[in-house]
């Protein structure tokens, strides 16, 4: 009998069966049979890797189930979203009680939730985890964030912590998140967070190449210095790498129609945010850009009704760096407070910092800053009010601050800067400006505001015309 059923053979799919293939792990592999599309996938694809010698491969759903060892445990890497439904519908009368199913897409974590519950009425352990790491982390180690059915990941361990990615301790980068839906919402705000992380960037790119008119292998360069330092991350790396590859003559990156894709997590983790009522703008700013880059011929016809251009200056970059960093780290700040603040309302109790160390390797937001995440959150789950932050605040707020500035100045646009940058402002002013917000609520519609100098909380209405 097999140990370990995989069902679903894309590229995600395949990596991690030769993962696991690689660890040792006798394998059945499925993947569907669609006439002239998808024919003897499985077979075909161990046919043409030595690594998979022992494992099987099938088409057919029942002799796949009944190659597997009891419990079965067999893992889903089909796409989000109805297939996932559609899977478990095939699968079910097949399976047994404490059967295990983890599925490693980017499900919504409602979804997840449901399914959960489902299953458990036929006494399947459902296990819907998080995988991050791409096609490359897949194959040498990816972050995994299991969630759903404890009992049911208890089974299935040994095997995911094998094959994810070791943090520098030597730990796998794999820990149980929460019961239902906890292990695919944190993946969701990871993705939330990798979202902006990248829109940074893009920013501290465009900030470089047309303001500062850096051509793209100097800007690899000013990244590269950054390699060593406390803002080098994965993100970082391969963006660098992304500027300096050229075709012919020219620079790739100069060819790539700038209008950039999703497949729907990062909208997922704003309307988290938006039933939540956790502020995440810079989560957003980096989503909303992706969304405005879409309109191209009506960004196309803006310019050429404007005419605004840009123009250069000289750009300190030090500072520009200083201002990343910054922003990064409020970006962080609202993904965690995003996490805490579901964790609170669903009764995950997930734990932050070992959320954090499962994010130091292996996915794609790993980072310096992630590092030292750990320790932070052990202190709290807010991380701008940590002392060690309010340090590194005090110190590059200017920076950002200068650098937000000469973007306005030379008409760059920076979306993600500016939403840390205020979010900044407003979190760490003791006097906001919602004291008007609540008197233009009372005066329209009788909504009742708080007074200062009634410490009761009492709601006061008052006559704002007379
Ligand atoms: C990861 C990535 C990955 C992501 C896809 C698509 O952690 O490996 O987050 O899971 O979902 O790269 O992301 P887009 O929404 O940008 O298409």
């Amino acid at each position: 009998m097999q140990q370990f059923g995989l069902a679903g053979l894309g590229v995600m799919g395949k990596s991690l069966s030769l993962n696991l293939a690689g660890k040792g792990v006798q394998l059945s592999l499925y993947n569907r049979y669609e006439a002239d599309v998808e024919e003897n996938v499985a077979a075909s694809f161990i046919a043409s890797h030595t690594e998979l010698a022992g494992a099987k491969g099938f088409e057919d759903i029942a002799s796949f189930v009944q190659s597997l060892s009891v419990p079965r445990c067999i893992f889903l890497m089909v796409p989000a979203g109805e297939a996932v439904d559609e899977m478990i519908h095939l699968l079910l009368p097949h399976l047994s009680a404490g059967d295990v199913l983890i599925d490693g897409g980017n499900s919504f974590y409602k979804d997840t939730e449901r399914r959960c519950m489902q299953l458990l009425q036929s006494s399947i352990l459902f296990v819907g985890t998080g995988v991050s790491g791409g096609e490359e982390g897949a194959l040498k180690g990816p972050s995994i964030m299991p969630g759903g059915s404890a009992e049911g990941y208890a089974a299935v361990k040994i095997f995911l912590e094998n094959i994810a990615a070791k943090d520098k301790t030597g730990k796998p980068c794999c820990s149980f998140i929460g019961k239902g839906g906890a292990g695919h919402f944190v993946k969701m705000i990871h993705n939330g967070i990798e979202y902006a992380e990248m829109q940074l960037l893009a920013e501290v790119y465009d900030i470089l190449r047309w303001t500062a008119g850096y051509e793209p292998d100097k800007i690899t360069e000013t990244f590269n210095w950054q390699l060593d330092t406390n803002v080098n991350s994965y993100l970082l790396e391969i963006t660098a790498r992304v500027l300096k590859k050229k075709e012919g003559n020219s620079f790739l990156i100069d060819n790539v129609l700038d209008k950039a894709g999703n497949k729907g997590t990062g909208g997922w983790a704003s309307i988290a945010a938006c039933e939540l009522g956790v502020a995440i703008p810079s989560l957003t700013a980096g989503l909303f850009a992706r969304y405005q880059s879409e309109f191209l011929a009506e960004r196309q016809a803006a310019a050429a009704l404007y005419t605004i251009q840009r123009t250069t200056a000289a750009v300190d970059t030090a500072a520009l760096f200083d201002a990343y960093s910054l922003a990064r780290i409020v970006n962080h700040h609202q993904g965690f407070h995003l996490i805490d603040a579901a964790s609170q309302a669903y009764g995950w109790n997930i734990d932050m910092p070992a959320l954090a160390r499962i994010w130091t390797n292996g996915c794609i937001i790993r980072s310096e800053l992630m590092s030292s995440l750990q320790d932070i959150l052990k202190d709290t789950s807010r991380i701008l009010l940590h002392p060690s932050i309010v340090e590194i605040v005090k110190t590059q707020l200017p920076q950002l601050n200068h650098i937000l500035a000469l973007a306005a100045i030379n008409n760059a646009a920076t979306p993600c800067l500016a939403a840390s940058a205020h979010y900044l402002h407003y979190y760490i002013q003791e006097q906001s400006s919602a004291n008007i917000i609540q008197a233009q609520r009372d005066y329209f519609g009788a909504h009742t505001y708080q007074r200062k100098d009634d410490p009761s909380g009492k709601k006061h209405h008052t006559d704002w015309k007379i």
